[in-house]
Parts: C-alpha cells; structure tokens; sequence
C-alpha cells in the first residue's frame, strides 16, 4: 500500500485498530431527517468523540467547520430519493478533483446487491476504486438494502461484503446480524457496521456493537442510534468506551447513565 493510502487510512482507523466513524449523510435521500435539519448543530458536541464524519459535500461544505473538523469520509454515492422509483438506482455523485480539493480521507458508495441494479452499482464501487487507487484515496462500500430491511441476514451481508472486497472496497459497512462471525470471517477487508433504525434501548445499542466487535467488526459507523437519541452525548461516550476501551454493554450503559445524569 502506497504512503498516502495507507496514511489516509490511518486518519480514519485509530491506532488500536478500531474507529468510530459518525454518520451524517442521511439527508442524500430522506431529506432534513429529524434531527439532522441542521447538521453543524447536532453534531458539534459529538465531535470530540467521533474518530471521522461521513457526509457529502453540501453538507460539509455548509455546516462543517473546516479548521475545527474530523477526518472526512465523502458519500459520494446517490442521485435518488425515497419518493422515487427505486433507491438502489444510484449513480457516483462527487469527481475525483473535488474529492482532493475536499481533501477528503476516504470516499463512502453504496451497492445494491440483489436488485435490479446490481450490476450498476458494483461497477460504480470498481470504478471508484480505480480512479481513487490513482490518488491513494480509500474506498469504503456500503452494502445498502434500500427500504428492504428485512433482507439483512448473515447470508446476504457476507454475499454483498465479500463482493465490495473482490470489487477493491478497503472497508466495507454493514448491518450487524445473528451470526455476525459469518461475515466478518468471508471478507478480506475491515467491516465496519451500521445502525440502522434507533433502538428501543440503550443496552440494545450497546449489546450488538459489543457482539459484532467480539466478532471481527472493527467499530461502527452509527448515526440515528445517536443523534436521535435524547441524550446523544452520552451515547457517544458509552458507544466510544466500547469501541476504544472494551466496555462490556453493561459497562457501556453505566457510563451512559453516569454522562446522562451528570446534566
Ligand atoms: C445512510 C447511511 C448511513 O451512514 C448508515 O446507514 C448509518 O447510519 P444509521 O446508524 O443511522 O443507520 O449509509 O445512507
């Protein structure tokens, strides 16, 4: 790996080997999601403890301080809206020059595995990653299941990872599930996961983070479960103790309580 590729990567995978990457680009398709209406705000208190935000370029450019900010992972997926057609039909959204003038770490795109864009999707992921290898930038895939929650099982989350990874992803995210180890075990690449939906609890945050680094994640990139909980520092602090410092889920929510009952 080339000085710049591997110097980026390390901009956004700590020292110890895991990260805690903050989310923020849900807008490309929801819209001002609740509690994203005005990004810079939520997400000012919860930089401290984030190791690197992913975030297209509107939103970076209009609310992310550039002297005050975290390493930045460009979404430079899109195109689509969910008041459309079919979200999986997305098309890459962001030129190289702009990802070096952004002077981004890494570059985030979704791919759609199963769906009528498949095809489409995994060939934008290969030609990201061709253009990006020539700057020594890194591609992170996302394995996305559109309105299709239901789709995330070990099966079809190792299927898609391992794709992103044959495909030159040098992470890949994805949903924890039952079994994570499968998916973990069958993609070459580091697999970072998402939240999905926000939790019912705090525990049940801290539990599937836990069980998906025991098995192989190397940290999370955990948006709603945060900045939509009522207490989000808090929650970062308890998810970042998990992450960085092995907190078990009952540690993890102690800390939580502590943070929340500090106010
Ligand atoms: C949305 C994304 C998000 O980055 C990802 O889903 C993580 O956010 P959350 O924890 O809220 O699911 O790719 O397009």
């Amino acid at each position: 790996m080339d000085w710049g590729m591997r110097n980026r990567m390390a901009q956004i995978i700590k020292p110890d080997g895991h990260c805690f990457f903050l989310p923020i680009d849900h807008g490309y398709f929801l819209g001002p999601t609740s509690k994203l209406e005005k990004p810079g705000e939520t997400i000012k208190p919860l930089l401290p403890y984030a190791d690197a935000l992913f975030v297209t370029r509107g939103v970076l450019r209009s609310a992310i301080d550039p002297l005050k900010s975290k390493p930045i992972i460009l979404r430079v997926s899109g195109g689509t809206s969910v008041v459309g057609e079919d979200l999986a039909n997305e098309g890459l959204t962001t030129s190289i020059e702009e990802m070096l003038r952004l002077n981004v770490s890494a570059v985030g795109i979704s791919v759609f595995v199963g769906t009528p864009y498949e095809k489409e999707t995994l060939l934008n992921l290969a030609e990201l990653v061709n253009e990006c290898e020539n700057f020594g930038i890194p591609v992170m895939a996302v394995t996305a299941v559109g309105k299709e929650l239901e789709k995330r099982d070990a099966r079809y989350l190792a299927l898609c990872c391992r794709i992103a990874a044959e495909l030159g992803a040098m992470v890949v995210k994805t949903y924890w599930c039952e079994n994570f180890e499968k998916v973990t075990n069958g993609c070459p690449v580091p697999v970072v996961m998402a939240g999905g939906p926000k939790c019912e609890t705090e525990l049940e945050v801290m539990e599937f983070v836990y069980d998906g680094i025991q098995k192989g994640a190397i940290g999370i990139n955990l948006g709603r479960n945060v900045w939509q909980h009522k207490h989000p520092v808090a929650m970062m602090k308890a998810l970042h103790a998990v992450i960085h410092k092995k907190a078990t889920p009952k540690e993890a929510v102690d800390i939580f309580n502590e943070v929340k009952n500090k106010k």
